[in-house]
């Protein structure tokens, strides 16, 4: 395979000074992380404590294998929203190795308003089971909530998307094969009970964990019987009465080595063969990415200068290279794993889309992943490329990552604006795992674009809550849409809302992606198949 070769001086003022940038975008946001990692608080933590339970993040930690990494899923999901009462929303998602199995683990955190759900919660959650079911992984829930939080109740509990999907899931899981443990460390009240009921196999820490469809005070009200906690749902009773749980656990450290017990018998999964090379690092340092990557949507970067520094040994047995230059398409290795990759560099135009569709046809048919990177402000417009059936073609890259068989991943390393973002693996396009860095942005298009356009068309009624630009041109209120698009735009905001699986640090993409792809491969590909494509 050829090797890249960077056009890049390290040298130069221009990238030191980027560089230091854009470490400090990565500080700042390791900072946001730490600060969210401390849970509820203090009051809440301390409480916790005094009963003698373990954090969420120790629970994660003594259930995996030691040493082994966790890759946690969106900490930072409904960050400043709710006043900022929900770190991490509340609950804990990641893989990790438990009997060296890839796991998926839900873990509630019971310092966050008693673990109870909002809906990033029950986002997290039920992303969490998808991944569980398109990699065929099994799932430990560690279950310490009080259910739904009840002021948000019109939010979580009766849609498709909301409370009760968590169970469907579990239903679903099941009935896939797909282990389910649960161990139910403290409260564990209403729907919430059905999680451990509906697992394959449940752990109950003795005089701690609790299982009820109502609580107490509810069975006082609704007929009148007084009952404490541990004689409607304790762990005694539900391990010698009930049925409902299946394992005494004395302590929350007996509890995780019990769920590891059981994890001795599960079966490995039938894996995905795929030709491992040796590791080999990439001839340029990693952490040069900083000095590269685009501080603003308006940037376009070579994607080759990114590639050289994650792929194995810089190589990349690029695809066209002289053709549709926009789109960068190619084969290299990461950590040994063979995969496709597919970067922005500008526009899209019908020949990229092309050259996309096609390149995505040859890893489907030869069972090679595709990473997607993303910087992409769309396709282009203007009566010459829609008259050439600019639309058609879009859509035949759109229907090709639909389809793909082969599981993606998508990184967002710069802007992901408008239908650029459907046709490179967007959230709604099913990658296995997509994160975005740090000074990426999300939106239909930028703000500029958009205050000009709303310019255009005029008002746009009061009762959308976007100001009428026509009447008077009025800057200050352009001004307002650019800086609504700019924080609505940024990562933050759409990390909070789960549009992707985290921010990560560029310097950490080898690892993140590797760990992906490795957790794909516990379920073997689908066949290739293809849609209708418009011609
Ligand atoms: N909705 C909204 N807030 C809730 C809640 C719920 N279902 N359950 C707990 N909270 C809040 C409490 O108000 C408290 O908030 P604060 O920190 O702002 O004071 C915080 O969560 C912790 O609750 P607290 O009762 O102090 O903690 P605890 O550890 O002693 O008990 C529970 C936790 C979950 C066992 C207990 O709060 C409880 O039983 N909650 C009701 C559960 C329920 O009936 N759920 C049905 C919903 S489907």
């Amino acid at each position: 395979m050829k090797r890249l070769s960077t056009t890049i001086n390290i040298q130069s003022e221009e990238f030191k000074a980027s560089s230091e940038r854009y470490r400090g975008l990565v500080k700042e946001y390791r900072q946001i992380y730490r600060e969210i990692m401390k849970g509820g608080t203090e009051t809440a933590v301390k409480k916790h404590l005094s009963r003698n339970k373990l954090l969420v993040r120790q629970r994660i930690n003594k259930l995996l294998d030691v040493d082994t990494p966790f890759l946690e899923l969106s900490p930072l999901a409904a960050n400043d929203q709710y006043q900022n009462a929900f770190p991490s929303a509340g609950i804990i998602t990641g893989i990790g190795l438990i009997h060296g199995k890839e796991t998926v683990i839900i873990g509630n955190d019971a310092t966050v308003k008693g673990g109870t759900y909002v809906k990033e919660t029950i986002k997290k959650h039920l992303r969490a089971q998808e991944i569980a079911m398109e990699n065929n992984l099994p799932v430990v829930y560690l279950v310490d909530s009080g259910g739904i939080y009840l002021p948000e109740q019109a939010n979580v509990f009766p849609d498709k998307y909301d409370f009760g999907r968590i169970f469907f899931n579990q239903a679903k899981l099941s009935a896939m094969g797909i282990p389910q443990v649960s161990i139910v460390m403290g409260s564990c009240t209403a729907g919430g009970a059905y999680i451990p009921a509906m697992s394959d196999q449940t752990v109950i820490v003795k005089n701690q964990g609790t299982i009820f469809l109502g609580g107490p005070p509810l069975v006082k009200a609704a007929t009148g019987e007084e009952v404490t906690s541990e004689e409607l749902g304790g762990g005694f009773v539900h391990t010698t009465k009930s049925g409902v749980a299946d394992y005494l656990a004395l302590n929350d450290e007996h509890a995780l080595q019990q769920c590891r017990d059981i994890f001795e018998t599960i079966p490995a999964a039938r894996k995905q063969h795929l030709d491992f090379f040796p590791v080999r690092e990439p001839e340029y340092n990693i952490e040069e990415l900083y000095g590269i990557l685009p501080l603003n949507a308006k940037s376009t970067v070579d994607p080759r200068e990114i590639i050289m520094r994650i792929a194995d040994g810089s190589e990349f047995d690029e695809f066209k290279a002289g053709y549709a230059t926009t789109l960068v398409t190619g084969f290299a290795r990461i950590m040994g794993f063979p995969l496709g990759i597919i970067a922005n560099n500008g526009i899209l135009f019908s020949e990229s889309a092309l050259k996309g569709t096609h390149f995505i046809e040859l890893c489907n048919r030869r069972n090679i992943p595709i990473l997607f990177l993303q910087n992409i402000t769309g396709f282009m417009v203007g009566k010459e490329f829609e008259n050439a059936g600019i639309a058609k073609d879009g859509a035949k890259m759109v229907q090709a990552v639909a389809n793909a068989n082969v599981p993606k991943f998508t990184i967002i390393f710069g802007g992901s604006y408008g239908a650029g973002n459907y046709a490179m693996s967007g959230r709604a396009f099913g990658s296995r795992l997509l994160f975005m860095y740090p000074a990426s942005s999300i939106s239909v298009m930028g703000g500029e674009q958009a205050a000009n356009v709303l310019d255009n068309v005029g008002n746009v009624n009061s009762r959308d809550n976007v100001p009428d630009l026509k009447a008077g041109h009025d800057n200050r209120i352009k001004q307002e849409i650019l800086e609504k698009y700019q924080k609505e735009g940024s990562a933050y905001y759409s990390t909070s809302r789960l549009w992707d699986d985290g921010i990560i640090d560029p310097a950490d993409t080898r690892t993140i992606i590797a760990m992906g792809l490795s957790m794909s491969l516990n379920r073997k590909f689908d066949e290739p198949k293809t849609g209708i494509y418009r011609m």
